[in-house]
């Protein structure tokens, strides 16, 4: 095959991209992401802060211009995110307690009542679990709500759009031996022991020199498959842009039937959220295709 989508589908996975609305009147960067994916992630558009600026106000003409091209052209959109520490507008960093429990179920009720039925997956939940050896819980005015909130978003979003694949997603929880990785294991055992709707674990996979891909990312995949949900790669980047570490990721995904898919989190370096000198993504700043590319698309 002779794209990463095309070569993706041929075993039923996508390959996909973050796309930024403001970016889709450049030729050179929809004619790369046009041909290249299958799948599309708004890299700021359904945010939080992006989607309510005011409680109770909502706004998906960004969201929509990104969900519109993508389905305009094919694709298919994973929907990110609806929970989340970062990204908060104004009103809803100043709450707490039960109005902001209350402010994040209508937030969930209001995207993907939007959304409904047409969003292969949500990452209902980001990074709700704490850097470190702890193991735990992050701390946040989410967390200060209970420590039932992702439970609470996850019920939430099930009634909301019960077509959406709901997933938990979240960085460093590659690397197995890794407390954090453990802490979310853990969690997402407990939902599927007890019936809280969760479907798929995102791995954002940004990896760098602090957060290196390990050669244990085949059995973090492996083993949350194992617990009966999807696992999908949703921010692929690598600092460096290693055609060999590229080609890991992409042979750890294959390996496992619930791996279903894979996202870079950029189409260019120079759309990168890590600035065009981490090279971490699959084309150029010109849109020229790198060692990486060519990596990728031979493993697929
Ligand atoms: C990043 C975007 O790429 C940037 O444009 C924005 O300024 C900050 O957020 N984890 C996530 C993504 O879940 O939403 C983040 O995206 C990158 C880290």
């Amino acid at each position: 095959e002779s794209t990463l989508g095309a070569a993706a589908a041929q075993s039923g996975r996508y390959f996909g991209t973050a796309i930024a609305a403001g970016k889709l009147g450049d030729s050179n960067y929809t004619t790369i992401a046009n041909r290249e994916f299958n799948m599309v992630t708004a890299e700021n558009e359904m945010k939080i802060d992006a989607t309510e600026p005011n409680r109770g106000q909502f706004t998906f003409t960004n969201g929509d211009r990104v969900y519109n091209w993508a389905v305009q052209n094919g694709k298919r959109v994973r929907g990110h995110t609806l929970a989340w520490h970062q990204q908060q507008p104004g009103w809803m960093q100043s709450l707490s307690g039960s109005s902001l429990r209350q402010a994040m179920i209508d937030h969930i009720n209001g995207v993907m009542g939007h959304y409904k039925g047409k969003i292969y997956a949500w990452d209902v939940v980001n990074e709700a679990f704490a850097d470190g050896n702890s193991g735990g819980r992050r701390d946040s005015n989410l967390q200060r709500t209970g420590n039932d909130w992702i439970e609470v978003a996850f019920r939430t979003a099930r009634a909301a759009d019960p077509a959406a694949k709901l997933c938990y997603n979240d960085y460093n929880i590659d690397n197995w031996s890794w407390a954090k990785t453990q802490g979310v294991y853990n969690m997402v055992r407990d939902f599927k022991s007890r019936g809280v709707p969760i479907d798929c674990v995102g791995l954002q996979s940004h990896f760098n020199s602090n957060s290196p891909y390990n050669s244990n990312y085949r059995t973090t995949i492996q083993s949350f498959a194992a617990l009966g949900v999807d696992v999908q790669i949703t921010e692929l980047d690598i600092q460096g842009g290693s055609a060999t570490t590229y080609a890991n990721v992409v042979n750890d995904c294959l390996a496992v039937a619930r791996c279903t898919g894979i996202t870079v989190w950029g189409v260019r370096d120079t759309d990168s959220w890590l600035g065009s000198g981490a090279s971490a993504l699959l084309f150029d700043g010109n849109g020229n295709k790198k060692a990486a590319y060519t990596s990728v698309l031979n493993a697929l």
